[in-house]
């Protein structure tokens, strides 16, 4: 894989209320070996941003359009059942927000990693599950997990068997949705360095998903700090954790508690805006402690430079 590049992404859903616009027109790129992370409050997008990306939607779309070129080759438009055989969890696979307390109750660990290469690679059993034994090894499980249940395995267990499910296709992409949150800090951590260590040994790029900052900016070369549908602030981790430009980006990181800084933590008031109808002008206006007259007007995605986008009319 060379790189991924997602233009003006939409997904919108119907529902009695009117039209949810979750993912409004974002736009971004992936290269090899490179950590994207989409940060932002819970209700902005990130989840269904992921949900386009892996074709895997409610039955409620009501549209899903623009671009998603993973090599050149666009993704929205290739048939499901190609995109089945080609692209969904072979190129681009997903950790999903909550995975690791959906495991199967009665099935055991090894043979429920083993599964989707028997069914959907035509493996024999003994094959299918040495490749499983394998990738648990490579999450740093011990062997004996294999003939487990899931009852018998702690939260950070669970959390890794279900990324070694996310890997055993040797993905290129793999997208990690909150992966950490159930998880305390000590496992939390573990887990941050097995990641490394993955995309290390293997290569991957990583689309990580997460409302923490801090934790973002430990793991990822860029970050996408999203807001009621729209990224609004996009660049390195360190230009950004450093330097925020946009407001919104910059209650994000005061609003997270440090070990070491002496500062008061800031709440951001009010809360994300209703995605049916949103604010006419930029979405954050509402919130925002610059806001001023021009903001009724929606603003654009500027580039700056030192590389970094802001959709602030703060700038530009
Ligand atoms: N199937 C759906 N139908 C209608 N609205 C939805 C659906 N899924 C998510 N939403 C709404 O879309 C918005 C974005 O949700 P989501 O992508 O889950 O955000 P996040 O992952 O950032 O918390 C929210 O307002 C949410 O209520
Ligand atoms: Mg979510």
């Amino acid at each position: 894989m060379k790189e991924l590049v997602v233009n003006s992404l939409k997904l919108y859903y119907r529902t009695r209320r009117g039209t949810v616009r979750a993912v409004d027109e974002i736009s971004f790129k992936l290269g090899r070996g490179e950590t994207l992370s989409i940060v932002g409050e819970s209700g902005c997008g990130k989840s269904s941003t992921a949900y386009a990306l892996m074709r895997i939607l409610p039955r409620n779309v009501k549209e899903l359009s623009g671009s998603v070129k993973l090599d050149g080759e666009e993704l929205l438009d290739m048939d499901e059942e190609t995109f089945r055989k080609k692209i969904r969890w072979k190129r681009i696979s997903m950790v999903f927000q909550g995975a690791m307390n959906a495991l199967n109750p009665v099935m055991k660990i090894g043979y429920q990693i083993a599964e989707p290469l028997m069914v959907h690679e035509g493996m024999d059993k003994s094959e299918a599950l040495k490749a499983a034994a394998k990738v648990l090894k490579d999450v740093l499980l011990p062997e004996d997990v294999m003939e487990k249940y899931q009852h018998q395995l702690s939260g950070g267990m669970k959390q890794r068997v279900v990324i070694a499910m996310a890997i055993i296709m040797n993905p290129d992409i793999v997208i990690l949705d909150e992966p950490t949150s159930a998880l305390d800090v000590i496992v939390q951590a573990n887990l941050m360095n097995l990641l490394k260590k993955l995309k290390w040994e293997r290569g991957l790029s990583y689309i990580f998903i997460t409302h923490d900052l801090s934790l973002a900016s430990e793991l990822s070369d860029r970050l996408a700090v999203m807001y009621a549908g729209k990224m609004v602030e996009i660049g390195t981790a360190e230009d950004i954790y450093k330097d925020p430009l946009h407001p919104y980006t910059n209650l994000l990181i005061s609003s997270v508690p440090t070990l070491r800084s002496e500062k008061t933590l800031k709440h951001i008031p009010g809360s994300p805006p209703d995605l049916v109808n949103p604010p006419q002008g930029c979405r954050f206006m509402p919130r925002c402690p610059y806001a001023k007259k021009v903001c009724n007007e929606a603003p654009t995605m500027i580039r700056m430079e030192d590389g970094r986008y802001v959709m602030c009319h703060l700038y530009g």
